[in-house]
């Protein structure tokens, strides 16, 4: 498991680089591959999207081109208030401090789940995709955006050692462990000698549908979850 793959580790590494987010991805993931990760997602104005690990905003951003109102969920206060910066605390941005793999809305809240850039976070990719799920009516739709795995064999263990990293086959595996069936997977690059995203879309299938693995946390949700609490520092 890489070094970021820790949620204490991951939040103090963003304590300091949200200063320089902005600054730096864009030379990673930039406004033309989240535009048409954005088109894959095909959101209505009126759906209610939820945005995991929604950071600085800069797929917020491009969400509220497509939806009146997008909630906004990340585990740190430093992304969140450069976030606050661009859309305040009490517009169409709703803030939750809150953990991708233990989400505070209940069963069916969304229409839609976008989540870029955050997976490779996350020590339990699986409980998080199973949560999205839950929190997803059936027939929504999931889009998650990581690192996909390198190629070459040096670069595989530099990339091992800091986070979670992809293929295709991989993504696949997780996406069914977490009881998604029909999921499509897209490579997209900057250009040639750039990181690879891959952004997977999924639906959710309808109740009774996938994988009947997810015991513990299916159990969890089915009792009524907290009302979410809104970030407000
Ligand atoms: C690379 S940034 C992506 C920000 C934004 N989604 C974008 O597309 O630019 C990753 C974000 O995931 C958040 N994150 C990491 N682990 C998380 C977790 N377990 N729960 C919620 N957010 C998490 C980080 O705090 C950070 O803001």
């Amino acid at each position: 498991m890489g070094i970021l793959e820790d949620k204490d580790n991951a939040r103090l590494f963003y304590k300091y680089f949200s200063r320089v987010y902005d600054t730096i991805n864009p030379y990673i993931w930039d406004d033309r591959m989240r535009n048409q990760a954005l088109e894959w997602f095909d959101a209505d104005r009126d759906d209610r999207v939820l945005d995991v690990g929604a950071g600085t905003g800069f797929a917020t951003e491009g969400l509220l081109n497509h939806v009146d109102e997008v909630y906004a969920l990340d585990q740190s206060r430093g992304q969140f208030s450069q976030a606050f910066k661009k859309f305040g605390k009490d517009g169409k941005v709703r803030f939750h401090m809150g953990d991708a793999e233990r989400l505070p809305f209940k069963d069916d809240s969304f229409d839609k789940l976008w989540s870029s850039g955050s997976i490779e976070y996350w020590p339990n990719p699986v409980e998080a995709l199973r949560e999205f799920r839950r929190v997803v009516k059936p027939g929504g739709t999931v889009l998650v955006v990581g690192p996909d795995y390198p190629k070459l064999k040096p670069f595989q263990k530099l990339a091992d050692a800091i986070m979670l990293f992809y293929d295709a086959e991989e993504a696949e595996e997780m996406f069914q462990a977490a009881g998604f069936e029909d999921t499509r997977h897209f490579i997209q690059q900057r250009h040639r000698g750039t990181p690879r995203a891959i952004t997977s879309v999924a639906t959710v299938p309808e109740d009774g549908d996938g994988a009947s693995d997810d015991a513990d946390v299916a159990d969890e949700a089915t009792e009524p979850a907290e009302e979410p609490t809104t970030a407000d520092d």
